[in-house]
């Protein structure tokens, strides 16, 4: 439906679930994209299923928690293609632990990933953006992004956190052409939920205060994706999207 041909697109950890959908359906619309994830050939399964579509992409492994890393690839992206039109934020990690027994390792780690991963590419990707006076750059947040939720405390911070991450950088970037927005995802059936996916009867208590009783799919993440980096888009910035069946509809 939307048109990115001729746009280079970076999906940070696309190897699987969400970040794989979004790499996949910008892909699908025309968008060269360099996918990304910890491990190199990590993202092949993603690759393979662009590749059969007809798509574009390479890979280029990077941990986004490392500001060095995430320079490399923006730099790796526009050395191969010339540009970056749009950068995917999306890798992330999660917590289950009360806030009152939550290791402080893991306190950090999820920051470092959740949050300064986040900070690293918008960054890196804005100084190169701007060159070109265009861009789109994507949070992936969450629900946990605009309410609390037991036992994720650092998650929730994070989250938390890329909402005003993208709020600010949209004020800084604006005027350079560039668009920062977030997309906070409610439960979406991918590897970091398939705990509380486990069964029927966990689904079904999952979805209770849901109001599209499904869970999400990707895909459902995906389309949002692919509007924000569109030319369609271009007046949208600074906002959260939120895609969960209506789950925190009553804020
Ligand atoms: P997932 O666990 O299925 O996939 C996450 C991917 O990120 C994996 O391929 C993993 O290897 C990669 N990754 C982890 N740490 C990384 C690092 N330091 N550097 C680079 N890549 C790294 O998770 P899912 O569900 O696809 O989540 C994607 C994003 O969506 C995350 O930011 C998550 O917080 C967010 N989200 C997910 C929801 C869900 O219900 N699945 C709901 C709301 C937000």
């Amino acid at each position: 439906m939307f048109n990115l041909e001729g746009r280079v697109a970076i999906v940070t950890g696309s190897g699987r679930g969400i970040g794989a959908g979004i790499a996949k359906a910008l892909a699908v619309s025309g968008a060269t994209v360099v996918l990304s994830d910890l491990k190199n050939d990590s993202w092949t399964d993603t690759l393979d299923a662009i590749a059969k579509t007809g798509g574009q992409a390479v890979g280029m492994a990077c941990d986004v928690s490392d500001e060095k890393q995430m320079k490399a690839l923006v730099n790796f992206a526009v050395s191969r293609f010339g540009k970056l039109d749009i950068m995917v934020n999306n890798a992330g990690i999660f917590d289950t632990a009360p806030v009152d027994t939550l290791d402080s390792a893991v306190w950090q780690k999820v920051l470092a990933v959740d949050l300064n991963g986040a900070f690293y590419g918008t960054k890196h990707a804005a100084k190169v953006m701007k060159k070109n006076k265009h861009g789109r750059i994507i949070n992936i947040a969450s629900v946990a992004g605009l309410r609390g939720f037991a036992a994720s405390a650092a998650y929730v911070t994070a989250k938390f956190g890329v909402v005003g991450l993208t709020k600010a950088a949209a004020e800084d970037l604006g005027a350079l052409g560039i668009t920062v927005n977030a997309i906070c995802p409610g439960l979406i059936r991918t590897q970091m939920t398939k705990d509380f996916l486990k069964d029927e009867a966990s689904t079904k208590a999952m979805l209770a205060p849901v109001l599209i009783k499904r869970p999400g799919q990707p895909a459902d993440i995906a389309a949002a994706a692919v509007y924000l980096a569109s030319d369609e888009a271009s007046y949208v910035t600074g906002t959260t999207m939120v895609v969960d069946g209506g789950w925190i509809s009553h804020l």
